[in-house]
């Protein structure tokens, strides 16, 4: 994936980006020594990590990962969305893996020198964004089971439009049935590599039957749903009172989504009734044979907000009201693309400007 782009390249790349297809060449690099602490971080050109095949980190899985957004506004200027949130997340999860808590002012600096670096990749569409992708892996060799003395921090860059592409079509989505992606008190609220390999298979064999995506239920019961395996879930709701949106509460087994935490926030702002609280597989199913479960919707940084048109339960294939995309889903995401885009004002403070308007004498706002 290294590469190297003159500007007529680039300029090429950033009219179709796709999600990931093409890195800025560039990476931000920050690294954690038991004796030393954290390093600044260092803006410098796509390298390989060099690793000891004895790497404590390739066999016992201390990696942990974020994704998270800089996005252009019409002005020009680039600004990065919530990314201390973003950064104390990575904090929880290295913690809940025995690895080094970065600072979230740390990480958000390592993110402004790698976003300020690559600013004239970052995309002028509606919905584009410079997408960041920060790993921190144990790199210290030794074959004995304890926490890494070292890890490294790199941040990886790519003009994006949302994952699921700038014209996107509604997700069908199949519930699992054999295997459960966490259980409280495990790693499930944790951004750990282990979490995406353990739901691989099963994400693998539903998308070989024709679906998107996995929804996955509670650990025990088997009757919760939770989310899929890269997003959180939201149930729209309507009936004669009026209209609602839910999505099941963070009790440790799910991704604390910043993407969701905005929505739940937006919709309120909205006068939008939105609560956390847990529903079983089988509401939903009541819920979409009658109706009153009429629109549901997946979040999250890549795919922002994505319609579910179809949902498998339990051999039952159902479609979601018309099978499209309802209206509160639109207008959840516009609203919050409105906010990334600076069109709208950012009343919770979520922007930091890495990269001030065009005009502004090049000065960091
Ligand atoms: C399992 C899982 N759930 C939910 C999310 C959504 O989180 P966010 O909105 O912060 O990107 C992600 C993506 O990070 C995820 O991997």
């Amino acid at each position: 994936m290294s590469e190297q782009h003159d500007p007529a390249e680039r300029e090429a790349i950033l009219k179709d980006p796709g999600f990931c297809r093409h890195s800025t060449g560039h990476t931000a690099v920050v690294d954690w020594d038991a004796d030393t602490g954290w390093s600044d971080p260092l803006v410098g050109p796509w390298s390989d990590l060099a690793m000891d095949p004895a790497t404590l980190g390739l066999h016992y899985g201390q990696a942990v990962f974020e994704g998270l957004k800089a996005f252009r506004a019409e002005d020009g200027s680039v600004h990065l969305f919530r990314p201390e949130d973003h950064g104390r997340r990575l904090a929880r999860s290295a913690a809940r893996l025995a690895m080094a808590e970065m600072p979230a002012e740390l990480f958000t600096r390592a993110c402004a020198d790698l976003v300020a670096a690559d600013a004239a990749w970052v995309p002028r569409g509606y919905g584009q964004s410079l997408y960041l992708r920060p790993l921190l892996i144990a790199t210290e060799p030794d074959l004995g089971l304890r926490p890494s003395r070292r890890y490294r921090c790199v941040i990886l860059a790519y003009p994006a439009d949302p994952c699921f592409g700038a014209a996107f079509r509604p997700l069908s989505v199949t519930t699992a049935t054999d295997t459960v992606r966490a259980v409280r008190g495990g790693t499930g609220e944790s951004k750990c590599a282990g979490n995406y390999a353990a739901g691989l298979l099963t994400r693998t064999e539903a998308q070989a039957a024709g679906y998107d995506e996995v929804l996955w239920l509670d650990g025990l019961e088997r009757s919760r749903i939770e989310e899929l395996s890269t997003m959180n879930l939201f149930l729209v709701w309507r009936d004669r009172t009026g209209t609602w949106v839910t999505t099941p509460p963070c009790d440790g087994t799910i991704v604390r989504g910043l993407t969701r935490d905005s929505l739940l926030t937006l919709a309120k702002d909205r006068g939008i009734a939105a609560a956390e609280e847990h529903t079983t597989i089988d509401a939903v199913r009541d819920g979409l044979r009658t109706g009153r479960l009429a629109e549901v919707f997946a979040c999250g940084t890549a795919g922002v907000v994505v319609p579910v048109g179809r949902l498998a339960i339990g051999g039952e294939d159902l479609t979601v009201g018309d099978g499209e995309e309802g209206p509160m889903t639109a207008a959840l995401r516009s609203s919050l693309l409105d906010v990334q885009h600076r069109r709208t004002h950012d009343a919770h403070g979520w922007l930091r400007t890495v990269v001030p308007a065009e005009g502004n004498g090049g000065r960091r706002a």
